[in-house]
């Protein structure tokens, strides 16, 4: 059996980010059920605001090669995304636009067809960054990603952890990790 492997990283750099917390918590859920998890913090891939003459003059940035060959090397993609102004952060939309680029002799879209991923949200608003999720989800399915159609958003999010970084809501806590299980149950299959 082919264990899955997984890329988890949130769409914020913030260093009490409530997604990055979020994303942990369905990590644990993914490994609980076998899941080989990768955690990423976009931070560590400082990468520059994408623009093509850059590109066309110097290549891709260390941080873009490094991003790019871990979004390769793993098979499932679980993410945490904040909700900026109804929509998908920049820091990930850059991120998501550096590893879309196209490199001679590898296939097209190279770093997300066939890539399975789960989505997830939280904010200290009311809907928890559900409206960002919609925009997210349209993105990486139009460049080939597999979005299941399970996913959960956190609202109140300033009150939802605990100094543990668990949701303090037993129902939230379980369906948060059972994202990550699921990602994982699937990947699984398709491995098989
Ligand atoms: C926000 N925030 C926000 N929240 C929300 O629920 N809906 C929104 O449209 C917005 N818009 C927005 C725009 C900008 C520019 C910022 C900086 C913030 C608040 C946001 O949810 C909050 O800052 C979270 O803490 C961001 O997630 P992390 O960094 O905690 O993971």
């Amino acid at each position: 059996m082919t264990i899955p492997r997984i890329l988890a990283f949130a769409g914020s750099a913030r260093q009490d980010s409530f997604n990055k917390k979020l994303m942990r918590v369905a990590a644990a859920g993914a490994r609980t059920a076998g899941a080989e998890v990768t955690e990423l913090d976009l931070r560590d891939f400082p990468m520059p605001l994408f623009d093509q003459d850059l590109e066309a003059a110097e290549g891709f940035p260390e941080s873009v090669l490094q991003f790019r060959a871990m979004m390769k090397a793993h098979q499932g993609l679980l993410l945490a995304c904040p909700e900026y102004n109804s929509s998908i952060t920049p820091m990930l939309k850059n991120a998501i636009d550096w590893a879309s680029r196209p490199v001679e002799g590898e296939p097209a879209l190279a770093c997300y067809r066939d890539k399975v991923a789960v989505l997830m949200s939280a904010s200290p608003g009311g809907l928890g960054g559900l409206r960002g999720l919609v925009h997210v989800r349209s993105i990486l399915g139009n460049i080939g990603v597999l979005v299941l159609p399970d996913q959960k958003a956190i609202g109140s999010a300033h009150q939802a952890f605990d100094e543990q970084g668990h949701l303090k809501d037993a129902d939230q806590q379980a369906a948060v990790q059972a994202l990550g299980g699921r990602l994982t149950a699937v990947l699984t299959k398709l491995l098989a």
